[in-house]
């Protein structure tokens, strides 16, 4: 699909990624941009129109299907980070609270737009996954989990969807410099670049992006022998 003319909504738009990619949405023409944030107050951006989203509220969820019934882009951006290993003694409880932002987020927001995208001709969701729905690291065990479990999500969604023509993006990529990975001391990619390619391959009609040189290595590493998911991802 084409930005330019497109009615965006970007969950956790108001900082990292998320702002990212309502830069790029306006400077690729898109008709309006709805940015959603858990404080409104917090979206700094101009030409935007702030929109209080917090993906884990279901009546908040509603409201925006509502109120933005224009939309004919979903990005589903928000998502939190936990560190900590499975066999932390608050494994479940940081597994639940992630689940539900970076999985149960997005689910209710894509059952949410999907009749909104279907009655414009279908329009897209793009969701913004990770590297890590493909190889596990020790210290972000159920961050990785969510991440799996999206992508699988974006699959099946991009399923039930191809009959009323909504073209499904799932984004993959390793480390990018936001909050998210502060105090990470590791290379990263600049959120500019990862929504420039994303919405490249967005326009191009794709329904994958392996955004950057790691992540392209290792999908590619999936089907080797051993496999690379046996491996940890380097922190
Ligand atoms: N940074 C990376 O290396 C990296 C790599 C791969 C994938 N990702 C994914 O990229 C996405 C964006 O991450 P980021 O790096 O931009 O992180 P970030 O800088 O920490 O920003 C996270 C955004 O999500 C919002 N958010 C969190 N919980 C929310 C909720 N319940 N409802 C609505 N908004 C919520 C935050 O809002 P508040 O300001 O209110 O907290 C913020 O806008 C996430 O899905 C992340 O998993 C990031």
């Amino acid at each position: 699909m084409n930005i330019q003319n497109a009615t965006v909504l970007i969950t956790g738009a108001n900082r990292g990624i998320g702002l990212a990619f309502a830069r790029a949405a306006l400077a690729r023409g898109a008709r309006k941009v709805y940015a959603g944030a858990r404080n409104p107050a917090s979206v700094e951006l101009p030409g935007v129109e702030p929109v209080r989203l917090d993906v884990t509220d279901a009546a908040q969820v509603a409201a925006t299907a509502t109120r933005c019934g224009d939309v004919t882009l979903l990005i589903n951006n928000a998502g939190i980070a936990r560190a900590g290993g499975w066999l932390a003694p608050n494994a479940v409880e940081l597994a639940r609270e992630q689940f539900e932002t970076n999985v149960v987020g997005p689910l209710r927001l894509s059952q949410a737009f999907a009749p909104v995208l279907a009655k414009h001709g279908g329009g897209a969701i793009l969701n913004v996954l990770s590297v890590a729905s493909w190889i596990s690291s020790p210290g972000l065990a159920a961050y990785g989990a969510t991440k799996s479990a999206a992508w699988s999500l974006t699959n099946g969604l991009r399923h039930e969807l191809r009959a009323q023509h909504t073209q499904v993006l799932g984004l993959h990529m390793g480390f990018v410099d936001t909050d998210l990975t502060r105090g990470f001391d590791l290379p990263k990619s600049s959120p500019d670049d990862i929504v420039a390619r994303a919405f490249d391959a967005l326009e191009a009609g794709d329904e994958e992006v392996r955004a950057d040189a790691i992540t392209e290595q290792v999908k590619l590493g999936l089907s080797a022998q051993p496999g690379v998911y046996l491996n940890v991802l380097a922190r």
